[in-house]
Protein backbone atom coordinates (compact mmCIF):
# COMPACT_ATOMS: atom_id res chain seq x y z
CA UNK A 1 0.00 0.00 0.00
CA UNK A 2 1.55 3.21 -0.42
CA UNK A 3 1.38 5.82 2.02
CA UNK A 4 3.90 8.94 0.28
CA UNK A 5 3.51 11.45 -3.02
CA UNK A 6 6.54 12.94 -4.38
CA UNK A 7 5.80 15.46 -6.52
CA UNK A 8 8.29 17.03 -8.60
CA UNK A 9 8.19 20.73 -8.87
CA UNK A 10 9.03 22.83 -11.87
CA UNK A 11 6.27 21.78 -14.40
CA UNK A 12 4.18 19.65 -11.78
CA UNK A 13 3.07 22.05 -9.26
CA UNK A 14 4.16 25.63 -10.74
CA UNK A 15 4.76 26.81 -14.38
CA UNK A 16 8.45 28.22 -13.76
CA UNK A 17 9.50 26.10 -16.79
CA UNK A 18 8.85 29.05 -18.90
CA UNK A 19 10.84 31.28 -16.72
CA UNK A 20 13.84 28.15 -17.37
CA UNK A 21 13.32 28.67 -20.84
CA UNK A 22 13.10 32.30 -21.35
CA UNK A 23 16.97 32.58 -19.50
CA UNK A 24 18.08 29.89 -21.03
CA UNK A 25 17.10 31.85 -24.55
CA UNK A 26 18.00 35.06 -23.55
CA UNK A 27 22.24 32.93 -22.70
CA UNK A 28 22.18 30.72 -25.85
CA UNK A 29 21.27 34.63 -27.85
CA UNK A 30 23.75 35.70 -26.33
CA UNK A 31 26.15 33.19 -27.19
CA UNK A 32 25.00 32.58 -30.49
CA UNK A 33 23.44 29.42 -29.89
CA UNK A 34 20.23 28.02 -31.27
CA UNK A 35 17.65 26.56 -28.63
CA UNK A 36 13.87 26.32 -29.11
CA UNK A 37 11.18 24.33 -27.05
CA UNK A 38 12.20 20.79 -27.80
CA UNK A 39 15.61 21.83 -26.61
CA UNK A 40 13.84 22.77 -23.53
CA UNK A 41 12.19 19.65 -22.99
CA UNK A 42 15.31 17.81 -22.77
CA UNK A 43 16.49 20.09 -20.19
CA UNK A 44 13.35 18.89 -17.80
CA UNK A 45 14.24 17.63 -14.30
CA UNK A 46 18.07 18.11 -15.45
CA UNK A 47 20.14 20.42 -13.35
CA UNK A 48 21.28 23.29 -13.70
CA UNK A 49 25.10 22.45 -14.71
CA UNK A 50 24.15 19.71 -17.32
CA UNK A 51 21.52 21.76 -18.45
CA UNK A 52 24.59 24.27 -19.91
CA UNK A 53 25.95 21.19 -21.14
CA UNK A 54 22.77 20.52 -23.73
CA UNK A 55 22.75 24.33 -24.94
CA UNK A 56 26.80 24.21 -25.34
CA UNK A 57 26.16 21.06 -28.03
CA UNK A 58 25.12 23.35 -30.41
CA UNK A 59 28.18 26.17 -29.73
CA UNK A 60 30.17 27.37 -31.86
CA UNK A 61 32.98 29.23 -30.16
CA UNK A 62 36.65 29.08 -28.71
CA UNK A 63 36.51 25.63 -26.35
CA UNK A 64 34.81 27.10 -22.45
CA UNK A 65 36.86 26.01 -19.51
CA UNK A 66 34.82 25.11 -16.37
CA UNK A 67 34.85 28.59 -14.67
CA UNK A 68 33.72 30.11 -17.78
CA UNK A 69 30.47 27.57 -17.69
CA UNK A 70 30.39 28.38 -13.87
CA UNK A 71 29.77 31.75 -14.72
CA UNK A 72 27.36 31.07 -17.40
CA UNK A 73 25.58 28.61 -15.23
CA UNK A 74 25.18 31.69 -12.49
CA UNK A 75 24.28 34.28 -15.31
CA UNK A 76 21.44 32.29 -16.30
CA UNK A 77 20.24 31.74 -12.75
CA UNK A 78 20.68 35.39 -12.21
CA UNK A 79 17.92 36.21 -14.78
CA UNK A 80 16.18 33.44 -13.52
CA UNK A 81 15.68 34.37 -10.14
CA UNK A 82 14.40 38.12 -11.48
CA UNK A 83 12.12 36.11 -13.15
CA UNK A 84 11.29 34.47 -9.64
CA UNK A 85 10.21 37.53 -8.12
CA UNK A 86 7.27 38.30 -9.94
CA UNK A 87 5.64 34.61 -8.49
CA UNK A 88 2.63 34.95 -6.51
CA UNK A 89 0.34 32.35 -4.30
CA UNK A 90 -1.90 33.09 -7.51
CA UNK A 91 0.19 31.21 -9.59
CA UNK A 92 -0.44 28.20 -8.05
CA UNK A 93 -3.96 26.53 -9.25
CA UNK A 94 -6.61 26.54 -7.38
CA UNK A 95 -7.14 22.91 -8.81
CA UNK A 96 -3.46 21.76 -7.48
CA UNK A 97 -4.31 23.38 -3.63
CA UNK A 98 -7.36 21.17 -3.09
CA UNK A 99 -5.82 18.66 -4.68
CA UNK A 100 -3.18 18.12 -2.55
CA UNK A 101 -5.78 18.97 0.73
CA UNK A 102 -7.54 16.15 -0.57
CA UNK A 103 -4.46 13.57 -0.63
CA UNK A 104 -3.52 15.16 2.82
CA UNK A 105 -6.95 14.04 4.02
CA UNK A 106 -6.72 11.20 2.31
CA UNK A 107 -4.01 10.56 4.58
CA UNK A 108 -0.71 10.55 2.26
CA UNK A 109 2.77 12.18 3.54
CA UNK A 110 3.89 14.71 0.31
CA UNK A 111 7.00 15.49 -0.35
CA UNK A 112 8.93 17.99 -2.75
CA UNK A 113 11.35 15.81 -4.90
CA UNK A 114 13.40 18.58 -7.48
CA UNK A 115 16.47 19.19 -8.85
CA UNK A 116 16.11 22.66 -8.40
CA UNK A 117 18.41 24.50 -5.99
CA UNK A 118 15.38 26.99 -6.16
CA UNK A 119 12.61 25.32 -5.38
CA UNK A 120 12.66 26.42 -1.62
CA UNK A 121 12.27 29.66 -2.87
CA UNK A 122 9.79 29.07 -5.50
CA UNK A 123 7.21 27.30 -3.03
CA UNK A 124 8.00 30.17 -0.35
CA UNK A 125 6.89 32.66 -3.15
CA UNK A 126 3.34 30.44 -4.03
CA UNK A 127 2.93 29.86 -0.27
CA UNK A 128 3.28 25.93 -0.78
CA UNK A 129 6.09 25.35 1.54
CA UNK A 130 3.34 24.16 4.71
CA UNK A 131 1.94 21.87 2.24
CA UNK A 132 4.47 19.49 2.25
CA UNK A 133 5.74 17.09 4.96
CA UNK A 134 9.45 16.73 3.42
CA UNK A 135 11.16 18.94 0.62
CA UNK A 136 14.27 17.13 -0.91
CA UNK A 137 15.99 19.17 -3.91
CA UNK A 138 18.82 20.20 -5.49
CA UNK A 139 20.71 21.74 -2.30
CA UNK A 140 20.60 17.59 -0.82
CA UNK A 141 21.78 15.86 -3.80
CA UNK A 142 24.97 14.99 -6.43
CA UNK A 143 23.35 13.43 -9.35
CA UNK A 144 20.23 14.58 -10.92
CA UNK A 145 17.73 12.74 -12.10
CA UNK A 146 17.78 10.21 -14.29
CA UNK A 147 19.24 9.07 -11.07
CA UNK A 148 16.64 8.33 -8.41
CA UNK A 149 18.57 10.26 -5.84
CA UNK A 150 16.28 12.76 -5.29
CA UNK A 151 13.09 10.37 -4.65
CA UNK A 152 14.97 8.26 -2.44
CA UNK A 153 16.07 11.49 -0.06
CA UNK A 154 12.65 12.07 -0.21
CA UNK A 155 11.42 9.04 0.63
CA UNK A 156 13.51 9.08 3.47
CA UNK A 157 12.86 12.30 4.73
CA UNK A 158 9.32 10.62 4.88
CA UNK A 159 10.74 7.55 6.53
CA UNK A 160 8.93 5.61 4.15
CA UNK A 161 10.18 2.44 1.25
CA UNK A 162 10.69 4.27 -1.62
CA UNK A 163 8.09 0.92 -2.84
CA UNK A 164 5.63 3.01 -0.59
CA UNK A 165 5.53 5.90 -3.01
CA UNK A 166 4.54 7.76 -5.75
CA UNK A 167 6.38 10.10 -7.92
CA UNK A 168 4.42 12.62 -9.88
CA UNK A 169 6.74 14.23 -13.16
CA UNK A 170 6.67 16.13 -15.82
CA UNK A 171 9.68 15.12 -17.09
CA UNK A 172 11.04 12.29 -18.90
CA UNK A 173 14.15 11.34 -17.16
CA UNK A 174 11.84 12.18 -13.67
CA UNK A 175 9.90 8.96 -14.48
CA UNK A 176 13.06 6.95 -15.09
CA UNK A 177 14.26 8.21 -12.07
CA UNK A 178 11.20 7.37 -9.83
CA UNK A 179 11.19 3.98 -11.92
CA UNK A 180 14.44 3.35 -10.92
CA UNK A 181 14.39 4.08 -7.53
CA UNK A 182 11.46 1.17 -7.34
CA UNK A 183 8.44 3.99 -6.89
CA UNK A 184 5.56 4.45 -9.35
CA UNK A 185 5.79 7.04 -11.77
CA UNK A 186 2.86 9.04 -12.87
CA UNK A 187 3.52 11.19 -15.71
CA UNK A 188 1.53 14.59 -16.41
CA UNK A 189 2.39 17.30 -18.93
CA UNK A 190 5.45 16.11 -20.94
CA UNK A 191 5.56 13.23 -19.49
CA UNK A 192 2.14 12.00 -20.15
CA UNK A 193 2.75 10.40 -23.15
CA UNK A 194 5.79 8.78 -21.88
CA UNK A 195 5.86 5.12 -22.62
CA UNK A 196 7.47 4.00 -19.54
CA UNK A 197 5.06 6.04 -17.43
CA UNK A 198 3.28 3.52 -14.94
CA UNK A 199 0.47 6.02 -14.86
CA UNK A 200 -0.35 8.80 -16.61
CA UNK A 201 -2.87 11.47 -15.89
CA UNK A 202 -4.27 15.06 -18.35
CA UNK A 203 -4.85 16.64 -15.48
CA UNK A 204 -3.54 17.38 -11.72
CA UNK A 205 -6.85 16.38 -10.74
CA UNK A 206 -6.90 13.46 -12.16
CA UNK A 207 -4.23 12.11 -9.87
CA UNK A 208 -7.00 11.70 -7.19
CA UNK A 209 -9.17 9.03 -9.15
CA UNK A 210 -5.74 6.95 -10.50
CA UNK A 211 -3.95 6.59 -6.77
C1 LIG B 1 14.24 21.48 -12.45
C2 LIG B 1 13.90 21.96 -13.84
C3 LIG B 1 15.14 22.03 -14.69
C4 LIG B 1 16.23 22.82 -13.98
C5 LIG B 1 16.57 22.18 -12.67
C6 LIG B 1 17.63 22.94 -11.88
O1 LIG B 1 14.46 20.11 -12.49
O2 LIG B 1 12.96 21.11 -14.47
O3 LIG B 1 14.81 22.62 -15.92
O4 LIG B 1 17.40 22.92 -14.79
O5 LIG B 1 15.39 22.13 -11.89
O6 LIG B 1 17.08 24.16 -11.48
P1 LIG B 1 17.86 25.34 -10.77
O7 LIG B 1 16.76 26.22 -10.27
O8 LIG B 1 18.66 24.76 -9.66
O9 LIG B 1 18.71 25.99 -11.80
MG1 LIG C 1 9.65 19.14 -13.88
Amino acid sequence: EKKGIIFDLDGVLVFTDQYHYLAWKQLADELGVYFDEKINNRLRGVSRMDSLEIILERYQGEPLNQVQKSELAEKKNEIYRNMLQQMRPANVSAEVRSCLKELRRRGFRLAIGSSSKNAKLILEKVDLLGAFQAISDGTNINQSKPSPEVFLKAAEFLRLEPEECYVVEDAKVGIDAAKAGGMIGIGIGDAATYEKADMKVNSFSEILSVI
